[in-house]
């Protein structure tokens, strides 16, 4: 079995690094440990690790911060450049066959070469054309799957599993939410650099999609127009104020740098809408750094014209006494995508 010490979802983000580690009780989850660690900007850059060493050693301090002791990890992999996920259609075939020719299936959807990524599928069911079964098809590129498992490595942690945001998105969704029949529902995690969405109808995805942005372009806009450093932006991001800084300022910023984000937020609803199904989304829960930022759910909600609530990962989890529970709630949106890792196990689907 995997050690009494127990599994840990790490969410290795461009800005933030995740720790979740849950313990199975006969009720449900409970807390065992939930930290982050911000890292320098330059460390991960559009999804791939530049700087293996420093990034390692942030690792290293998150677990010494957070007192890991697992020494299993569950980690994930996200972006639209090495990640691809793809909804197809196939003869209808069993489990087992499919495993056998899938390289082969695969092959069309693939933008790579089929060689450098590492495949997985889901069977979803039936289609109404008879003899054709929906197949989930998940390929990430082997190269970005390496690098990010020899820097867990080195910081002393074995991967047990690699699984990409959009499906932790999913998972964290399962444990916290009731599912409706009839409602399609949004997640969307908006980070520093990427956002990732996942449509699910009636508790199942039907879309998928990453997008290139997030609130490093929020960061961006504040540096140059203020001239402030990357680390004073942040912190104004947080809330906090500088003295050489207007707050309406910041604020007027902010909402303009947004409407970028919002606009893709748009185009992907959009995009799910024309696509086959032709469906209304009813809600989107976000999660993610810019959850945290003042206004931006209501903002998001009024430009979408849709209920836009934000994630409450820890919903359903119980958090022991010594959890500040303020603190966990406060920081709990940008946690969504290492609860749903943190709830993963070796073979469990
Ligand atoms: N109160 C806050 N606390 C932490 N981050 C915040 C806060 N408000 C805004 N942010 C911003 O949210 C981002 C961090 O969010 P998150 O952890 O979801 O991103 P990430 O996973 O590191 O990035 P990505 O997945 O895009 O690589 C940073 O850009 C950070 O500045
Ligand atoms: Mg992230």
């Amino acid at each position: 079995m995997f050690g009494a010490k127990g599994i840990v979802g790490l969410d290795i983000g461009s800005s933030y690094l995740k720790a979740v580690q849950l313990r199975e009780t006969r009720s449900g989850y409970e807390l065992e440990l939930f930290d982050t660690l911000p890292i320098s900007p330059e460390l991960i850059v559009e999804g791939s690790i530049i700087d293996a060493i420093r990034l390692t050693e942030s690792l290293r301090e998150l677990v010494r911060k957070a007192k890991i002791k697992a020494k299993d990890a569950v980690i994930s992999i996200s972006g639209h450049s090495s990640v691809i996920i793809k909804r197809i259609s196939l003869p209808e075939m069993s489990e087992e066959e499919l495993s056998e020719s899938i390289k082969f299936e695969a092959e069309q959807y693939v933008p790579f070469d089929i060689e450098d990524v590492n495949l997985d599928f889901q069977i979803l069911g039936p289609k109404e054309e008879p003899g054709q079964m929906d197949v989930i098809l998940v390929a990430v590129k082997k190269d970005v799957i390496n690098d990010y498992v020899s820097v867990v490595k080195e910081a002393g942690l074995n991967t047990v599993i690699v699984d990409v945001d959009a499906f932790a998105l999913e998972n964290m969704y399962g444990i916290n939410y009731e599912i409706e029949a009839g409602k399609n529902v949004a997640l969307v995690n908006i980070g520093a650099s990427t956002m990732n969405m996942n449509i699910l109808k009636a508790g199942v995805s039907v879309f998928t999609r990453d997008s290139a942005i997030g609130s490093n372009i929020h960061t961006d806009a504040l540096q140059k127009e203020l001239n402030i450093t990357y680390e004073e932006a942040e912190r104004l991001k947080r809330g906090e104020m500088l003295e050489k800084v207007k707050p309406e300022e910041v604020t007027s910023l902010i909402v303009t740098a947004s409407n970028e984000i919002f606009s893709e937020v748009s185009r992907s609803l959009d995009y799910f809408k024309s696509s086959t199904l032709q469906a209304e989304v009813q809600e989107v829960i976000l999660s993610g750094g810019c959850a945290l930022i003042r206004d931006f759910p209501s903002l998001l909600s009024e430009k979408i014209g849709i209920p836009v609530m934000v994630a409450e990962p820890f919903k359903n989890i119980v958090l022991p006494k010594k959890f500040d529970v303020s603190l966990i709630e406060e920081m709990a949106p940008i946690g969504a995508v290492a609860v749903g890792l943190a709830i993963r196990r070796p073979g469990d689907r």
